[in-house]
C-alpha cells in the first residue's frame, strides 16, 4: 500500500508524520510519498524524509497515487475533488462540529477516521492526539503566562529583598490543566486547582498543587471520565467561590471543557476586574467560547490592566514536539489499519477502527456522529 502524506496549509506549522515516524511505517512494508515541504516548518527537511524511506512529490501525485492520505487539519474542497472514491484519509476532521465536512466526505465516498474521536479506552492511550496536544497547550499556556506576567514566578531571596511567588489558578484538571499544575510548580509558583471531577484531587495533590473543593459536584461515572453540566445551584456556589480565589491570582490558567459543548463560563466580567492590574488569564478553552466571559477567541486582550490570551491551539507554536506526538499517535493508530505485509484492512469488528470511522461507502460510521446528522 502507498501512504501520501500532505503538507498543511495557513498557519499550521505542524505536519502529521515527522521523518521518524516515517521511518517506523517503513517497517510495516508500505510505500510512502510525501508532499514537497511537508515538514518544512516542523524543521523537518524532504532530504530527511527521502532518508527514512519516502519519496517526495507534488500535492496531486500524492493525492492520485496513494491508498491512504494522511493530513492534520481537515482537506480542502479541492483536496476532496482530488480524492477517488474508496481512498482512505486519516486526520482531524472535528466531525462532532464540521457537519458540512463530514457530508463532502460521505458524498465522494472517502473512508475517512479521525483522531479526535477515538474512543478513549486505555487500549487507545497511545493514539490519543487530544492528550497529546492538550500536553502541549498546558505547557505553553504556563510559559505564555509568565511571560507575559510583570512578576516572577518562582519565591527569590534576593540582597534587594523577597519575591514572593506567583500565585495561579487553574480551572480544569484535565490533560491540559495537570500540565499546566506541573510546569508552573516547577517554575516555583503556588497553585491552586479547581475540578468538578473529584477523581482528579488526588493527582492535583501529588503535583504539589492545593484543590479546591465546591461540594455537590455531579460526577457521572457514566460520562466516560469527562465533566458533564452542573447544576444551577452547583454553578452558583461554584462560582462564589472562583471569585474568591480569582482576585487573589496573579495567573488564571482555563482548561474545563464538557465534550461537545460550548465551554462552562467560570470567570465572569465582575471577577476580572477586581483582580490584580498586570495578572494574565491565558484560556484554553477559547475555541468553544472560553472559561472567562471576556475571552476573544485567538486575539489578546487587555482589560482594566490584565491580560487575556484567548488560543486553545498553542501546538502550532511547538510544531517539531506537537508533530513528533501527533506522528507516533497516528502510526500507532495505523497499526490497526495495516496488516504485516503492507495491505489496507478495515477490521469494523475492532472498537477503536470502528469509533474513529467518520464515513465509510458513502455512510456515517460513527454513531455519534449520524445521531448529530439525524437531529
Ligand atoms: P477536557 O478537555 O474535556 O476537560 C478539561 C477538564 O475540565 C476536565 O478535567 C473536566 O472535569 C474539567 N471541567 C469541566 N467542566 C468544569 C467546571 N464546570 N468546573 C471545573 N472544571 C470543569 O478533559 P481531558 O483533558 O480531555 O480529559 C478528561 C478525562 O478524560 C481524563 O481525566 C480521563 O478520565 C479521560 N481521558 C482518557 C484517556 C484515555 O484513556 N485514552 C486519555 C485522556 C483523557
Amino acid at each position: 500500500m502507498t501512504i501520501g502524506l500532505l503538507k498543511e496549509s495557513g498557519g499550521e506549522r505542524r505536519v502529521a508524520l515527522l521523518p521518524e515516524a516515517v521511518a517506523l511505517l517503513k517497517k510495516m512494508n508500505v510505500q510512502i510519498l510525501v508532499e514537497k515541504d511537508a515538514g518544512i516548518s516542523a524543521f523537518s527537511s524532504d532530504s530527511e524524509y527521502e532518508k527514512a524511506g519516502a519519496t517526495i512529490a507534488a500535492k496531486p501525485e500524492v493525492i492520485s497515487q496513494s491508498e491512504m492520505i494522511l493530513k492534520i487539519n481537515p482537506p480542502t474542497d479541492s483536496e476532496i475533488n482530488s480524492m477517488k472514491q474508496g481512498q482512505v484519509l486519516l486526520g482531524v476532521l472535528n466531525p462532532l462540529l464540521d457537519k458540512e465536512l463530514v457530508k463532502k466526505l460521505a458524498l465522494a465516498g472517502i473512508t475517512s477516521f479521525s483522531l479526535d474521536i477515538i474512543p478513549r479506552t486505555s487500549r487507545a492511550q497511545s493514539m490519543d492526539i487530544l492528550s497529546s496536544m492538550a500536553t502541549v497547550n498546558g505547557y505553553k499556556a504556563v510559559l505564555t503566562a509568565a511571560s507575559n506576567l510583570p512578576k516572577f514566578f518562582p519565591m527569590f531571596m534576593t540582597a534587594a529583598g523577597t519575591i514572593t511567588p506567583a500565585k495561579l489558578l487553574i480551572l480544569g484538571a484535565g490533560v491540559a490543566g495537570l500540565q499546566a499544575v506541573a510546569t508552573s510548580r516547577k517554575l516555583g509558583a503556588v497553585v491552586e486547582v479547581f475540578d468538578v471531577r473529584a477523581a482528579v484531587k488526588e493527582e492535583v495533590i501529588g503535583l504539589g498543587a492545593k484543590f479546591v473543593e465546591v461540594e455537590g459536584a455531579i460526577d457521572d461515572k457514566s460520562a466516560g471520565g469527562y465533566a458533564v453540566t452542573q447544576s444551577e445551584e452547583f454553578r452558583n456556589k461554584q462560582a462564589a467561590v472562583i471569585h474568591e480565589h480569582a482576585i487573589k491570582s496573579d495567573v488564571i490558567i482555563c482548561t474545563a471543557q464538557i465534550p461537545g459543548r460550548k465551554a462552562p463560563v467560570l470567570l465572569k466580567k465582575e471577577t476580572v476586574e477586581l483582580m490584580k492590574p498586570g495578572a494574565v488569564i491565558v484560556d484554553l478553552a477559547a475555541s468553544t467560547g472560553g472559561n472567562c466571559e471576556l475571552t476573544r477567541n485567538n486575539e489578546t486582550i487587555i482589560h482594566n490592566g490584565i491580560t487575556i490570551i484567548g488560543n486553545s491551539f498553542f501546538a502550532i507554536d511547538m510544531p517539531a514536539d506537537a508533530s513528533k506526538m501527533f506522528g507516533k499517535n497516528t502510526v500507532n493508530f495505523m497499526k490497526l489499519l495495516i496488516t504485516s505485509d503492507g495491505a489496507l484492512n478495515l477490521n469494523w469488528e475492532d472498537d477503536l477502527v470502528k469509533g474513529t470511522c467518520v464515513t465509510h461507502q458513502k455512510e456515517i460510521v460513527n454513531e455519534r456522529i449520524k445521531a448529530l446528522l439525524t437531529l
